[in-house]
Order: structure tokens, then C-alpha cells, then sequence
């Protein structure tokens, strides 16, 4: 069977930023900007994009695009006991990740039509927490399933299911190149909207006025790193598979800084709306902005509906933010499931469409646990483990095992032979030491605060049972799979440029 393949360079950038922009954009991106010294922010996240982002991101398509295959088909072609490293990422990532973002894109879901008539009152914080989602005191209780949510997952799973369905042009490239200008333009009205609020210069002011004092805090640096990590998709599986679609003839090095700095673009543009909104709702509250700014789920579903009932026409105003969370969530969900069944696909020869409806099932099924009143604490815990042990060890491992077990020189020809802007040892030294290494500083300051005290005040068994052991179970699944025969008989790696010595 013929691999599939992108229709143009162009949709498979559209598809490769629709994985890119999702969530962490919006809320994460602006709340670190806020956290850590506001303008000056930027000087660690575009040192982090410039020696982390970029390189894994020229790795992760040239290493797709010359093995031409998914995660576990690249790393089989690289050695044969490497091929589970494959699949352990997009396992968690499609079993993991997946079932929790897709719920909380079923949240905006209902927040887009809760907007219409701004039905969460005067106190949205007990609204979201006593009434919408329910939240019970531990994880071991579940309470009800809350129905709102069900539905809206079910058709976020429909959706989902509906695009990857029609296959790689007809789906994904064709959804993105439908969702990405969509996205942009209704952000851009949020912004311009946002910047008109009475208050708003203040926002801004505070969003850009630098503090360098805290660039000497190492968390600032951290942060910066595993921001552009998540942000990128890396460690996902997602854009090995993406570029593994790609023609013989494609650059690499370029794509990837186009893809790289588009992503960013968006968070800074975004920070423009999120910060000016903050700005106009210190200003009628007043209180400080440091009082109005929170973090992740907090501000979309607490800060701004409250900010949305304060503003004239806030009802629209709410309907248009939250279908842009959903834009954008939906289009790194369907990345997610693309490259887990591309991967099954390459090793099994599977049948797409059964694939994905037989996938979509499971996920939506999965999925459920997320919608019952320990939904939020669930989601919170196994998000805590995927992002900041499963992904961060795949980056590592992936550097080491690219880097040092694979020719690297060999990958460099290749990059060289087809793209514009040729890297050259200072890649590789990013690649074989740098990387690795911040990604270890970040792994081993995870560890620190893992075992100072439990996570959010979660009890111990909780965090055991259902952090690690998610992931660890993700890892026995991976050993399993890949320890199954391979179906298919893989096509040759593309080996551009001359052959390796
Ligand atoms: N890049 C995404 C973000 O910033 C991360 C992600 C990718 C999440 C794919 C889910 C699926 O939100």
C-alpha cells in the first residue's frame, strides 16, 4: 500500500501548526509570560526555540522524512530494540493526553453555548466548580458522570473521528487549511475587541514591561524549555509522523522555522488579548491585575467569563473565545490520534477507516472517566505525569538515541541535501548534548518536587495509582506491541545525500 502523502508543502504546514496551536498557546503561554518578569519572558522563550524548539523540530522531520515512518517505524529502522520507544509516546500520548484534552475541549464546547446568555452568573468560579463540573473531595470519588460534558464529548469524538476518517488530504490537510485561517481571524477580532476595553493599556503594559531581575531564577528557564517543548508537539510522535507524508523533495530546516515561529507569533499575539482583558477586568473590579491572573483552566472558565459578563456585548465576545479554544483544541486532537494510528497502520497494515472508528470508540469510551465528578482530578494528576515525566523522558531518549546510537551525519546529509539553510555541527552539538542535557535539569527539578511533598495535595496511593501507574501501564503496552511481527513490509529510508561511512 502507498504511503499516504500530503497534497502540497502548504498543507502539511497548515496541519503541522493546527498540532502546534492548541491550548497551551492561550492560557499557558501568557500566564508564564505574566509569571515570569512579563516582557522579559521573551528572552528565555525564544533562547528555548532558537537551542531546544527548532533542533528537536528539524529532528523529529528529518528523522520521520528519512525513515519514512511514524515514531516506532523510525525508530525500528533505526535499531530493532528501539522500536517501543515509538510506541510508548504515542500510546500515552494518544491514551492519555487525548482522552483528557478532548474533555476539555467538550468544556469549551459547552462554555460556547453557556456564553449566549452568560448563564454562569455573577460568581463563575463556584459556577464552574460546584455546578458544572460537580468536583468530589478525592479521585477514588466519582460521583455522577455530568451529562452536559457526555454530550459535548460525544461530539467532540464525532469530530474527531469524522476528520482523521477521511484520511491525510482529505482530512486533516483539508480541516487545517479550513481551521487555521479560521482561528486566526477570529483571534484577531478577540484582540482588536480586547485592546478597545477601557483598562486594557494597563494589561498590556504589565504583560510587556520587563523585569530582568527574574531571568537570573532558574525556574524562569525552565519554564521557558518545557513551554517550547509542549508547544511544539515534540516528544508526541506527531510531527515524525507528519513528515513522514511528505515528498522526496521538501525542506526541512525551513518548514520547521516557519512552523516554529507561526506557533510563537500566536502565543504573543494571544498574550495581546488574554493580558488586555485581564487589564479591563482589574480596572472594573478594582483590584490589582495580579489578583485577576490565573493559571491554565482557571483562566478560561473563571477569569474571563467573569470578565465576559462584565463587558458590553460580552455574550459574543464569549462565544467567539471559547470557539476559538475549540478550533484550536480540535485541531491538535485529530494530530494526536494520526500519529497513534499511523503508527499502527505502518505495523499492522491496518485498515484505516476501522482503525480510526474502532480508535474513536475507545477514546470516547476512555474518555468518560474525565466527565464524572472526579474528572478534574484525574485529568489534572495523569496530566502532571505524561507532561512532566512521559514526554520529557521520550525528548531524552529520543536525543540520545538519534544522536548517538543513529549516524547522525547521516541525518545531517540528508537535512543538507534538501533544504535551504543547512545545519552543521552546531546542530549536532545541540542535538547530542545540550538538549538532553536541559531536558534532564528539567526532569531532575521534577523529581525534587515530586518527592518534597505529593503533588497538589493529592495522597500518595492517588498519585501512584493513578499518575505512575498510567504511564507505566502506556510502557507494558508499548513492550507488548512492539514485541508483535511486523505486517508490513516498510518501504526504504530515503537517504538523501551521499551514503553514510
Ligand atoms: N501544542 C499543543 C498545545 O500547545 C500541545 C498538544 C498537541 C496538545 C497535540 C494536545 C495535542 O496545546
Amino acid at each position: 500500500m502507498a504511503r499516504a502523502q500530503w497534497n502540497s508543502q502548504v498543507g502539511f504546514i497548515f496541519a503541522a501548526v493546527g498540532s502546534a496551536i492548541g491550548l497551551g498557546n492561550i492560557w499557558r503561554f501568557s500566564y508564564l509570560a505574566y509569571e515570569h518578569g512579563g516582557g522579559a519572558f521573551l528572552i528565555p522563550y525564544f533562547t528555548a526555540l532558537l537551542t531546544a524548539g527548532i533542533p528537536l523540530l528539524i529532528l523529529e522531520y528529518s528523522i520521520g522524512h528519512e525513515r519514512v515512518g511514524s515514531a516506532p517505524l523510525a525508530y525500528r529502522k533505526i535499531g530493532r530494540r528501539w522500536e517501543w520507544l515509538g510506541w510508548w509516546s504515542v500510546i500515552f500520548v494518544m491514551f492519555g493526553i487525548e482522552l483528557y484534552y478532548s474533555v476539555i475541549i467538550a468544556w469549551c464546547l459547552n462554555f460556547f453555548t453557556l456564553s449566549f446568555n452568560l448563564a454562569w452568573g455573577n460568581d463563575p468560579n463556584q459556577f464552574f466548580f460546584q455546578e458544572f463540573l460537580r468536583v468530589s473531595d478525592s479521585p477514588g470519588e466519582f460521583g455522577e458522570i455530568r451529562t452536559p460534558i457526555l454530550y459535548s464529548l460525544i461530539v467532540i469524538w464525532l469530530a474527531n473521528w469524522f476528520i482523521v476518517y477521511r484520511g491525510v488530504q482529505k482530512g486533516i490537510e483539508l480541516a487545517n487549511k479550513i481551521m487555521m485561517p479560521l482561528l486566526l481571524v477570529l483571534t484577531l477580532i478577540l484582540v482588536f475587541w480586547s485592546l478597545q476595553l477601557e483598562g486594557a493599556s494597563h494589561g498590556i503594559s504589565v504583560y510587556l514591561t520587563p523585569d530582568f531581575s527574574k531571568l537570573t531564577q532558574p525556574e524562569v528557564w525552565i519554564d521557558a524549555y518545557s513551554q517550547i517543548f509542549f508547544t511544539l508537539s515534540l516528544g508526541f510522535g506527531i510531527m515524525i509522523a507528519y513528515a513522514s507524508y511528505l515528498p522526496d523533495k521538501t525542506d526541512i530546516t525551513r518548514n520547521a522555522m516557519i512552523i516554529a515561529f507561526i506557533n510563537s507569533g500566536y502565543s504573543l499575539l494571544t498574550g495581546f488579548g488574554v493580558f488586555a482583558v485581564l487589564g479591563f477586568m482589574a480596572q472594573s473590579e478594582g483590584k490589582e491585575i495580579a489578583d485577576v491572573v490565573n493559571e491554565s483552566i482557571g483562566l478560561a472558565f473563571v477569569a474571563y467569563p467573569k470578565a465576559i459578563s462584565l463587558m458590553p456585548g460580552g455574550n459574543l465576545f464569549g462565544a467567539v473565545f471559547f470557539l476559538c479554544l475549540t478550533v484550536a483544541g480540535l485541531s491538535s486532537a485529530v494530530s494526536i490520534i494520526e500519529a497513534f494510528v499511523s503508527a499502527m497502520i505502518d505495523k499492522f497494515s491496518l485498515n484505516r477507516r476501522l482503525l480510526v472508528t474502532f480508535v474513536s470508540a475507545l477514546g470516547f469510551i476512555g474518555g468518560t472517566v474525565f466527565t464524572s465528578q472526579a474528572g478534574l482530578l484525574w485529568l489534572d494528576i495523569i496530566d502532571h505525569f505524561i507532561t512532566h515525566y512521559g514526554l520529557i523522558l521520550v525528548g531524552i531518549l529520543e536525543c540520545i538515541v538519534i544522536g548517538w546510537i543513529f549516524h547522525l551525519p547521516t541525518l545531517r546529509r540528508h537535512i543538507n541535501a534538501i533544504s535551504s539553510f543547512k545545519v552543521g555541527a552546531g546542530w549536532s552539538f545541540l542535538i547530542r548534548l545540550f538538549v538532553p542535557f536541559m531536558l534532564s535539569v528539567i526532569l531532575l527539578g521534577d523529581l525534587i518536587d515530586e518527592f518534597r511533598q505529593p503533588y497538589g495535595n493529592y495522597g500518595w496511593t492517588a498519585l501512584i495509582l493513578i499518575g505512575r501507574d498510567w504511564l507505566l501501564l502506556t510502557l507494558i503496552l508499548a513492550l507488548a506491541v512492539s514485541s508483535r511481527p511486523w505486517k508490513n513490509k516498510p518501504q526504504q529510508a530515503r537517504q538523501s545525500g551521499q551514503r553514510a561511512d
